[in-house]
């Protein structure tokens, strides 16, 4: 089934580009709402939204404008002098999630590095471990980024193979086990707990209900910091504006990444209170880019968008409904659903001759409707929230038909 392809981006890509990725070959070219069009013109349900960062949907007018009316004022200063906007959008992230403090940064991986650092900082300046012997719990399965510290926390071979030496101070247990979490929380020089409140890249693996509010209740009775990774499940993904509003917890650091930028450019954010963020000093911590005045505004619209357009109600009407589409298919190549809000998963059982989850996205494709397996058999469904129910009604068809088309080669 893999296409043979020679269209001229592609071939560019191939020979001038890194080939650290796979991806299906389709080459779009603009992209509006829900849906994106190839250079043939064919229209496309965008069922992946870049990892969810274009939670708004393609080219939102709000953010476009946003976008285009500070660029044509002012992008970039640094951080070595002030600029009109930040302090505005600091105000307003920071009332908008409820933190004293906010610490810019550009892509998620840099939030999550912040997010150590500033765990690590405390862990020395306020808890009291002694120099250089803080550790940092992860949870196995984790997905934060490409930097030498996130493939460091990772337990998937493909991240972490010869990019050694990795890391000291991280020590991974098994997610969803709040057993394995009270024990290594025994050890006094444990500093923080970052975790995904629903596993993203590993598959959309959904901890049971409560594992959140125990994990975090658990760090608070051991002076642990709840690092929560909110870069692609919050704003709106999962059917809340956080995964973690689910069990009404309020991380003591928070990550957020990806929509952040309204699906501009990256915009990632840093949130916590005083007693963390303040470790951090001048000249400390820093990025060229970080908290500039494009981002900023950009950021704010972003936010703006998902708060007028209850895009967290949505996702979570659209999810139920979506769900109750693919639960009503019958095919023996489905082993499960599942999901939160509009952030779904299809497990695929190993069918065919060697067929994978690659498979079904190529067909998919091939019938409107752009999708991206993680691992081999598992294909994630994260339209834009804007989606609404004709919309809905129309992908799960064609989800629905082209599932249905893969049953005689059982
Ligand atoms: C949960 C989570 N955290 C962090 C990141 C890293 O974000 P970025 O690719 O912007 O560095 C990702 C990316 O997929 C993610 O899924």
């Amino acid at each position: 089934m893999l296409a043979i392809h020679n269209h001229p981006s592609i071939d560019l890509e191939h020979k001038y580009g890194a080939h650290n990725y796979h991806p299906l070959p389709v080459v779009i070219e603009s992209g509006l709402g829900v849906h994106v069009w190839d250079t043939d013109g064919r229209k496309y349900f965008d069922f992946l939204a870049a990892y969810s960062a274009v939670n708004q949907g393609h080219c939102h007018p709000k953010i476009i404008n946003a976008l285009i009316t500070q660029a044509k004022t002012l992008t970039l200063t640094s951080r070595a002098f002030y600029n009109n906007v930040l302090g505005e959008y600091e105000q307003y992230i920071t009332s908008y999630f409820g933190y004293d403090k906010v610490l810019p940064m550009n892509t998620g991986v840099e939030g999550g590095e912040t997010a150590i650092k500033l765990c690590r900082k405390w862990g020395y300046e306020v808890k009291g471990i002694p120099t250089n012997k803080a550790k940092i719990l992860f949870a196995e399965g984790n997905f934060w980024g490409r930097t030498l510290a996130a493939v460091s926390a990772s337990t998937d071979p493909t991240c972490y193979t010869n990019f050694g030496p990795l890391m000291p101070g991280f020590q991974v247990i098994p997610y969803n086990d709040l057993t394995s979490l009270e024990q290594a929380l025994s050890d006094p020089n444990v500093a923080g707990f970052m975790v995904e409140p629903i596993q993203g890249e590993a598959g959309i693996v959904i901890p049971d209900e409560g594992y959140l509010k125990k994990a975090y209740d658990l760090c608070k009775a051991h002076n642990v910091l709840f690092i929560a990774d909110e870069v692609q499940t919050g704003l709106g993904r999962t059917g809340k504006l956080l995964a973690c509003d689910y069990e009404q917890v309020k991380p003591d650091i928070l990550i957020l990444g990806k929509a952040l930028g309204g699906g501009v450019f990256p915009v990632s954010a840093v949130l916590c209170n005083d007693e963390i963020m303040l470790t951090i000093k001048p000249g400390q911590h820093g990025s060229t880019f970080g908290g500039n005045p494009l981002a900023c505004k950009v950021a704010m619209a972003a936010l703006k968008v998902i708060e007028e357009e209850n895009l967290s109600d949505n996702s979570f009407a659209m999810g139920c409904l979506f769900r109750e589409r693919l639960n009503a298919i019958e095919s023996p190549i489905i082993e499960t659903i599942r999901g939160k809000g509009l952030f779904n998963a299809m497990v695929i059982k190993p069918f065919g001759y060697a067929k994978t989850a690659f498979d079904v996205c190529l067909a998919l494709k091939e019938n409107g409707l752009l999708a991206k397996q993680t691992h081999d058999h598992i294909i994630r469904f994260a339209p834009p929230l804007t989606i609404n129910r004709s919309e809905i009604m129309e992908a799960a068809d064609i989800i629905e038909n082209t599932i249905l088309s893969f049953n005689t080669e059982l």
